[in-house]
């Protein structure tokens, strides 16, 4: 199909979206079969140096206490989550420079030599650094653009521009990493353009894979009074994600499940392939607050299971 700006705004809009979330589905279930891929999602530091608007991590949330886990724990709790069956895992953390472009490249050799995949989300570093993570062995690297309005995009990211993230997406893509992009769905000034928009972005940018999912108010931010985004307008973006790039791993995003466990299983059945879950250490999971969530406090191979129950119950096949 040939998407139009237009195309997509008049599709969102539509009161019955029923035929859409079907094409997706059956075009998911061909594409990337009944399997559901579970990825572990280690959250290492949430030391931030920027100041995004809506988020939690953002440096200007002094009432956040901060952690920062040793590489030694991160290599240790990764290969924790490769014993428990996970079979990528995926590094993330706010921008902290106490990290040396080693520290990580070291932790990356190390789960690569246990026959896992890495997914790095550590925010924009220069080309050298993305370069050399690449050939210590990560294979894929998530970077959402968040936005694709750019001045909504320079108002949420007082010192940073989209044009700098489109840049850094198409720096990881030259470099043959798995390029994972995404945005959110109900930030302060978004319209259906801005959404159509992002979806056309993911395309252009040839995103592997897209996570998408609502935008949640944090109270310790400026956008605290804001609305959280539609779960239904979420799913709908997903949808469209799927038809737009066929290929690619959609998550079901944790956002999503935070307002509604329910939807979160339904965007299983409008092109969903992929769910995230922490192995982040209990005793420092509830620091890396993004966005208000409820949160357990399972072991890793607890969480796997329930995950797998999870998926299970949907009638798919966990991996
Ligand atoms: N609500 C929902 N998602 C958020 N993110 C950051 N802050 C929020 C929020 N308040 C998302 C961004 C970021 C990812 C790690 O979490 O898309 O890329």
């Amino acid at each position: 199909m040939n998407f139009t700006r237009e195309s997509i705004i008049q599709l969102l809009a539509q009161e019955d979206f029923s035929p859409i979330f079907q094409e997706a589905d059956a075009l998911r279930r061909t594409r990337k079969g009944e399997e559901i891929q579970i990825r572990a999602l280690l959250e290492f530091s949430n030391h931030c140096r920027r100041m995004c608007q809506y988020c939690g991590l953002n440096r200007t949330n002094t009432a956040l206490p901060r952690f920062r886990l040793e590489p030694g724990e991160i290599l240790e709790t990764a290969l924790e989550a490769v014993e428990a069956g996970y079979r990528t895992v995926v590094l993330q953390s706010g921008e902290d420079g106490w990290y040396k472009p080693e520290d990580i490249g070291t932790i990356v050799r190390e789960i690569k030599r246990h026959g896992a995949a890495v997914t790095l989300s550590c925010g924009e570093v220069p080309e050298e650094v993305f370069r050399y993570w690449r050939e210590c062995g990560a294979d894929r690297y998530l970077l959402k653009h968040e936005t694709a309005d750019p001045e909504l995009y320079a108002r949420l990211h007082p010192d940073s521009s989209l044009e700098a993230r489109v840049h850094c997406l198409r720096i990881i893509h030259s470099l043959g990493y798995e390029t994972g992009g995404g945005f959110m769905i109900g930030l302060p000034g978004q319209t259906m353009e801005t959404v159509a928009a992002d979806l056309l972005l993911l395309k252009e940018l040839d995103c592997h894979m897209a996570g998408i999912g609502p935008f949640i108010p944090h109270p310790e931010t400026l956008l605290r009074e804001a609305s959280s985004g539609s779960t239904e307008l979420t799913k709908r973006a997903v949808a469209l994600a799927r038809l737009l790039l066929p290929e690619a791993n959609l998550p079901a995003t944790t956002s999503l499940g935070v307002l509604d466990s329910d939807e979160k299983r339904s965007v299983f059945d409008c092109g969903a392939n992929v769910i995230m879950q922490k192995v982040t250490p209990a005793r420092v999971r509830k620091l890396y607050e993004i966005y208000p969530s409820r949160l357990t406090d399972r072991t890793i191979s607890a969480g796997r299971q329930a995950v797998e129950e999870e998926i299970r119950g949907l009638g798919r096949i966990p991996v």
